[in-house]
């Protein structure tokens, strides 16, 4: 059993979550810091990052520190971390999640709302993992990521549209493996979480008639919790996972089985 606990304490640890101002970010961060891991935040929300890092540093007794970093510019990306490794002493471990949606019909779709997808879902995902692992390397050091992919990387959701979403997830699930044998040999894991449904400020301006629609073809007839994420990354992050890169944890309420 303390074999058990110390494999997934976060003890020591220097945790960097990308897109953690709120939503999935903020409460799988409350929990990581919850298992002994001090926190650094980026959000391009810079405010809103600030003050979950204060109210984190608060409820938890961690160290928070947050920067306003647009994860599609990897100047903004290379410099916070810097900033970080000189605040922090180090930076072990990442949740790379920031993330956006579009929902729309292809054939109504402007060539910058699909840029805008990829460049945030994809682009910014390969930004900050490279940075990280970039910064990982030039300090001889090994370390984890996790990436925040989505079922819709595997499956195409209903009724909404939103081709450029589902197109993005999918190569994070595919970037996350590609980084996972590229990486492997520096001792640096990468997994991917896909996450089903979950109650976040992404999915609460949706329309009531397509929740209840995503609801009732979930298996378990409800959406998730962020907080159902939360253990999943602190799996993928610690000591446990030790043997376990390139995998995709769909975490879905049996979405996908169906
Ligand atoms: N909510 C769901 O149902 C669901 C399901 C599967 C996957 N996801 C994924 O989980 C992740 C988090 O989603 P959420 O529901 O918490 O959404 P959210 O909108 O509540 O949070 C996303 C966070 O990312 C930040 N962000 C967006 N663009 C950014 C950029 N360019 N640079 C830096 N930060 C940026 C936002 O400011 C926000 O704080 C996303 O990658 C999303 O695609 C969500």
């Amino acid at each position: 059993m303390d074999m058990l606990k110390k494999l997934f304490s976060l003890e020591g640890k220097v945790v960097l979550v990308a897109g953690g101002a709120q939503g999935i970010g903020k409460i799988v961060a409350e929990h990581i810091a919850a298992v002994g891991a001090n926190l650094v935040i980026f959000d391009r929300q810079g405010e809103k990052a600030q003050e979950t890092a204060d109210e984190l540093a608060k409820e938890f007794a961690c160290k928070a520190i947050a920067y306003g970093v647009d994860v599609t510019q990897p100047e903004q990306i290379t410099s916070a971390i810097e900033k970080a490794d000189a605040e922090m002493g180090k930076v072990d471990l990442l949740f790379n999640n920031a993330g956006i949606v579009l929902q729309k019909p292809v054939v109504d779709l402007e060539p910058d709302e699909w840029r805008k997808v990829i460049d945030v879902n994809l682009n910014g995902i390969f930004f900050v993992a490279q940075a990280f692992a970039r910064y990982l390397m030039a300090n001889d050091r090994k370390g984890a990521i996790v990436n925040t992919a989505s079922m819709s990387g595997t499956i195409v959701n209903y009724p909404q549209r939103q081709a450029s979403y589902n197109a993005s997830k999918a190569g994070v699930v595919q970037l996350t493996k590609s980084l996972a044998v590229e990486w492997a040999d520096q001792g640096i894991r990468v997994n991917s979480i896909s996450p089903g449904y979950i109650f976040t400020e992404l999915t609460s301006f949706v329309r009531e008639d397509w929740r209840n629609l995503w609801e009732d073809l979930t298996p378990f007839k409800r959406m998730g919790k962020p907080e159902e994420l939360a253990s999943g990354v602190i799996y993928l992050l610690s000591d446990s996972a030790s043997f376990t890169t390139g995998t995709d944890l769909i975490m879905d309420g049996g979405f996908t089985s169906v």
